[in-house]
């Protein structure tokens, strides 16, 4: 009896993992050692890696390590509780000044990752009678944030400017309590961008409210690499410290008094440790150096519009990317698969992307380009893509 009602309670996670593994959708966890900024150890061979979120190569930099090192030794591994309870170091506050000042915005708040600040700030912010208008494509973490809202969200037409305005006039009397834009500038798995100025424009022709998180634009796009969002008179700015910035970590940056409001009311702030002084070191360390990186941020685009040109001459379709991130779209998963795996075989690591990530038949393979890399290793993958069409 006891043995039965054991079986029935944990059949759902059999069913569940049977189905992936007949699906070929089992997700699997792989042990990698990095080697240095772009190239990664994985099961003894040396693979060049067109997959990392670390845009910038700051993830190895020495002086990120440095810095890390010397917060540990001044404040110890860990922050021991919350900002609100006596986790409040001053070191907090004194990289939240700092990139407040780069993003040129009143006030910054660091928040412990972009997952956690997405599914905690949307909720802080919405109430049951609030409206949330949600980009199609807009991250994971963004859609769980405005479900846990538990308000009415309506989906625009990626990108589409008129179909959100479309919305925004059809609702906009309709007596919600608050209406919010909810976008990214750069499209995590498209590698396309919002039109910042036009977003801002229609918030403020319908008075809502407009989020952007700013996570694969961060140290890459604006003024000093702070970000698409920079410069724009935007309500709220989410980013993340754990890609371009090589740490780890999120802030929101905002009006002084949307921080005070977060810092009561976003309990993705108040109910957890605050991040470690490490972490801190190093985003405090990548502040220093981000601003003073535009040639690298030039060339990094000047190698992805090269290698997406190189691509479509070969006659593959690159999407609507026009940043570092450059999906290769392949539509059918199973080809999306091989492909991965036959660029592992020739030392290239460069995962597919298949549902329920994308929706079915628009599998891809997703690239995305560090400043580490050189024409010499884009030409080693523009090389493997070249002969897979003759492999096949
Ligand atoms: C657009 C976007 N927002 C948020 C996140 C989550 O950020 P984090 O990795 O800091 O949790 C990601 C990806 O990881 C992302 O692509």
């Amino acid at each position: 009896m006891v043995n039965d009602s054991h079986k029935n309670k944990f059949s759902f996670i059999d069913t569940e993992i049977d189905r992936r593994i007949e699906n070929r959708q089992l997700r699997q966890l792989r042990n990698v050692l990095p080697l240095n900024g772009i190239e990664i150890n994985i099961n003894g061979q040396t693979m060049l890696n067109f997959c990392s979120n670390d845009y910038l190569g700051l993830a190895m930099h020495p002086l990120l390590q440095e810095r890390s090192i010397e917060f540990i030794h001044k404040y110890g591994s860990g922050a021991t509780a919350s900002r609100l309870i006596c986790g409040n170091y001053d070191f907090y506050e004194h990289v939240e000044n700092k990139l407040a000042q780069l993003k040129q915005v009143e006030a910054a708040l660091v928040l412990s990752s972009g997952f956690q600040a997405n599914i905690s700030v949307i909720p802080a912010l919405a109430d049951r009678n609030s409206l949330i208008l949600s980009d199609q494509l807009n991250h994971n973490s963004l859609i769980q944030g405005c479900r846990l809202a538990r308000c009415k969200v309506v989906v625009y037409h990626h990108n589409d400017l008129s179909h959100l305005e479309q919305l925004l006039a059809e609702n906009s009397k309709k007596g919600f309590s608050r209406i919010f834009i909810v976008t990214e500038s750069v499209f995590s798995m498209d590698g396309d961008m919002a039109d910042m100025q036009a977003l801002v424009a229609l918030a403020e022709k319908f008075d809502s409210f407009l989020v952007v998180d700013d996570a694969h634009a961060t140290g890459v796009f604006g003024h000093q690499g702070m970000g698409l969002t920079c410069g724009h008179d935007i309500d709220l700015v989410i980013g993340t410290f754990g890609k371009a910035c090589g740490s780890f970590g999120a802030y929101l940056a905002c009006s002084e008094k949307l921080r005070t409001f977060m810092i009561n009311c976003c309990s993705g702030l108040i109910y957890t440790t605050a991040l470690p002084p490490s972490v801190i070191g190093a985003i405090d360390a990548a502040l220093d150096l981000i601003p003073e990186m535009d040639a690298e941020r030039k060339s990094l685009q000047a190698n992805a519009e090269y290698l997406r040109s190189s691509l479509h001459d070969m006659g593959w379709k690159t999407g609507s990317s026009s940043t570092q991130i450059i999906p290769i779209m392949v539509g059918k998963e199973a080809e999306a698969l091989a492909l991965s795996s036959w660029l592992e075989e020739n030392g290239i690591l460069i995962s597919a992307i298949r549902p329920p990530t994308v929706p079915s038949g628009a599998s891809r393979i997703r690239l995305s380009l560090s400043v580490l890399h050189t024409r010499k290793h884009i030409d080693q993958v523009i090389d493997v893509f070249n002969k897979w069409r003759t492999y096949k």
